[in-house]
Parts: structure tokens; sequence; C-alpha cells
């Protein structure tokens, strides 16, 4: 059967949605949502698709099948739980959302509507990182030790200005971690297994206007034992490729972006030889290190592929919502961890309440507006009146006040304020 996708929210990522589609054989893209027309119907064109200014009549579109939601991270669930309602198959991107109420939320529409749902981790489906998952399970790590990621990544401040959603904490969801970091934060937890304690240090460094980390490091305990770190920063300078390394009493492997840098072990297999040889070059692209489009859309396409299989055999996909939840949980217990400076153990039986939250970015404008504003002695020009103009970009949204409003979640504020 031709699976046929709608895509809603058509920003940065969207694009790289488009691709992965347009790469399978199985899979259209027909339509395509935004709240803002504007940048609906521009998609549209690019993509060859028709273009929705209402998102009910794109869910109520027969040859829409799959929808996958590319809105900011704090706005996913209300178009995931529609789109379930309406009888489609959803994949979500990552974060699946930026608390465990709103996660659980778009997990119980989905069961109950009978639907698949996937939250997306492309990095997971990269050769690189099934070889280490192949290697845990297979036991050629001995007893698990210890498991790290960093990612040492870049973001300018104008990065962060470019979208009055990014670095808050009600759409953004959280910083380093809970944007950037996550994927690293998915993979950890996926070769090393459950978490079961975390203690954590974040701060705001380098930027400006921004409610969340740009800076994070945590110590974590796994459930079987072993130990391990997650760094995360979006202020190393000029930006680096993630890291993962996996350690045990006998071997070790480490990933950089796609490439696997170590592989070692006491008890050494016919193919290791061609394993360091071929994955050493792997990764094609920037990985998201500096810039956030610098990434491929490849392990997107492996993941869509793998929802349309489960989708046609009645399987669970590879990272279903259960799965999509389990990162952000560890980041939510890395907030908190780092805010009460005390260990925090998992799993968390709610939202852990975090003061951060009630910190705003547009007050942190208003007032660098303010204080940018001192009187002049210059003659004052008359202003040149503006007509308001079609906006150019993805990034021309509204605040996330309105988001917020034309989400039309009552329950949406007092949530994320807990
Ligand atoms: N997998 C990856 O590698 C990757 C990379 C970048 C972003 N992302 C994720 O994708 C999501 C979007 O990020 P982006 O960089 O594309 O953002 P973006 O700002 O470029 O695009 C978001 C789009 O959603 C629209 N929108 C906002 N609220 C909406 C709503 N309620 N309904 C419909 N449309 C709405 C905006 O108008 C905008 O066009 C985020 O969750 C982000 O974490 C994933």
């Amino acid at each position: 059967m031709e699976y046929g996708f709608g895509v809603i929210g058509c920003g940065m990522i969207a694009k790289f949605h488009a691709s992965a589609i347009a790469d399978l054989p199985n899979a259209r893209l027909v339509a395509c949502f935004d709240s803002f027309p504007a940048a609906a119907d521009r998609f549209a064109e690019q993509q060859n698709c028709r273009a929705y200014h209402d998102l009910k009549k794109m869910l109520a579109d027969p040859e829409v099948h799959v929808v996958t939601i590319c809105t900011p991270s704090g706005a996913h669930m209300e178009p995931a739980v529609a789109a379930a309602k309406a009888g489609k198959h959803v994949i979500v991107e990552k974060p699946l959302e930026i608390t465990l109420k709103r996660c659980d939320k778009i997990i119980q529409a989905c069961e109950k509507a009978g639907v698949t749902l996937s939250a997306i981790f492309p990095s997971r489906f990269h050769e690189s990182s099934r070889l280490i998952k192949n290697a845990i399970d297979a036991g050629r790590f001995g007893r698990l030790t210890l498991g790290d990621a960093f990612v040492k990544w870049f973001r300018t401040q104008e990065y962060y200005d470019s979208g009055a959603w990014r670095g808050t904490w009600q759409l953004d969801g959280g910083g380093a971690l809970m944007n950037q970091a996550i994927h690293s934060v998915d993979l950890l937890t996926w070769l090393m297994g459950p978490v079961s304690e975390i203690g954590a240090v974040t701060d705001t460094l380098a930027h400006e206007r921004i409610e969340v980390e740009d800076v994070a490091a945590a110590t974590v305990r796994f459930q079987n034992g072993a130990v391990g770190v997650i760094e995360a920063t979006t202020a190393a300078y000029p930006g680096y490729l993630k890291r993962i390394e996996i350690h045990g009493s006998e071997g070790s492997a480490g990933l950089e972006e796609e490439d696997i840098r170590l592989w070692d072990f006491k008890n050494a297999a016919e193919e290791d030889a061609s394993i360091r040889e071929r994955m050493a070059g792997k990764t094609q692209t920037g990985g998201g290190a500096a810039d956030p489009s610098a990434i491929g859309h490849h392990g997107h396409m492996l993941q869509f592929r793998d929802v349309l299989e489960a989708i046609e055999t009645g399987r669970k996909p590879l990272i279903d919502g259960h799965e999509g939840r389990r990162s952000v949980e560890i980041i939510l217990a890395i907030y908190k961890a780092a805010e009460i400076g005390k260990s925090v153990q998992l799993p968390l039986k709610n939202d852990p309440t975090l003061k951060a939250r009630s910190k705003k970015k547009s007050d942190m404008i208003a007032a660098a507006d303010a204080a940018n504003a001192s009187p002049s002695s210059e003659p004052v020009q008359e202003e040149t009146p503006q007509t308001p103009t079609e906006p150019t970009n993805s990034h021309d949204q509204p605040a996330p006040e309105t988001l917020k409003a034309s989400n039309g979640d009552s329950q949406f504020q007092g949530e994320v304020a807990q």
C-alpha cells in the first residue's frame, strides 16, 4: 500500500521529513498544515503537496494516513492527539513532548485510537549505533561499566533570537539537553539500559535572553550498576561532533556522530577489522554541531520505513511512545537534580516542579530593550510607516504566548509551571 503523509509545522525540520518521504517507494507527501498559513503555502509549493489552513480539514483528508509533527517541542501534544483521534498514525519529532504528562497524553490517545506512534530519534537507525547495540546484546562488552554521552555543540545568540519559542521553557522545554543532546541521551539509554539515579549541574553561561541551560553536566547510575556522564552544551565554540562511549570489562566502543572511533574487544571477532575500517568514515554532515540544518535525512527515512513496516505488520515500531518518553524523563531528572543540588532517583513519579520555569524570555527581552533605549540628544528622525510584510522564513513566528493561546490548551501553562 502507498501511505499518504501529512506534515504539521512547516519549518526547518519539515523539509527533512519531505526528503525522507520522497526516498520511500511506498510513501507520498500529500498535505501540510502550519498555524502560520503562509508557511504552509510556501512548503506546499516547494514540496508539491496540498496546503491546509485548518488542521481539522487536513485530518479529514482520506489520503493522509500518517502525520509527522514538526511544531515547536512544547506544541507537539495538541496536533498529535488530534491526529490520533482522527485515526491517523503519528510520528512526532524529538522530544516527544516537554513534560511527562504531555507525553502520556499523546501515548494514551494513540493507544486508545489504535494507531501507531513513533518518536523521532534517527541516530538509533544508523548502522554504527546498531553494531554497538548488537555487540552489547551479544555480551561482547562483558560487564558494562561506563556509558558516556558528550554533546559539545555551538549555537549563536542569533539562533536563539531567530524564533520566539527557542530557549523558552514553555515551547523548547529546556536548552542544550532537551533540544540538542536529547538524541544522545536517547542513544545512551537505548544502549546502556534504564537509568536509576542522576546528579547534575546546569547553567546558562554564554547566551542572553534564554530561559534555559546552555551547559549541563550530569553523573548517571544505570539500573545494571554501570555509571556514566552526560555533558551537553550549545556554548562550545566552534561545535564538535557528538560522541558516545561505552565501556565494559571485556570491551569498549566509541561513536563520533556516525563514525566508530573505538572498537576493542578482549575476544576478537572476525568482522572487527572490517567494522573498524568500514565505519571510520561514515559521517557525511556536520551532525548539527554548529549549524542546526547541517544534518542528513537518511536516519529519518530509515525511521519512517520502520514505522510503515510496523503499521503493515502490526508490530511495534523500534521507537514507540514509551521509548520516546525515556529521554524526556532523564532530562527532567537532570534539571531537578541540578536545581536541588542532590541526586534524583528514577523512574520519576510525576513531572518535577522546576523553579527555573518561572524565568521568561519575553521579560528578558523587554529589560534588554529598556536598557538600550537610553535618552539620546540626537534629533529624532521621523519613522517610515511600516507596511505589514509577508514573513520570509519559518522563524517569523508569533511569541510563545500567542502560540499557547492558539493551541487552545487551557491546562498547558499550569502543567508546565508545576
Ligand atoms: N530530528 C532532528 O534532528 C531535529 C532537528 C531540528 C528540529 N527538530 C525538532 O523539530 C521541531 C521543530 O523544529 P524546527 O527547527 O523545524 O522549528 P521551526 O521554528 O523552524 O518550525 C516550526 C514550525 O511550526 C509552526 N507552528 C508553530 N506552532 C504550531 C502549531 N500549533 N500548529 C501548527 N504549526 C505550528 C511554525 O509556524 C513553524 O513553521 C522541534 O520539536 C525540534 O526539536 C528535530
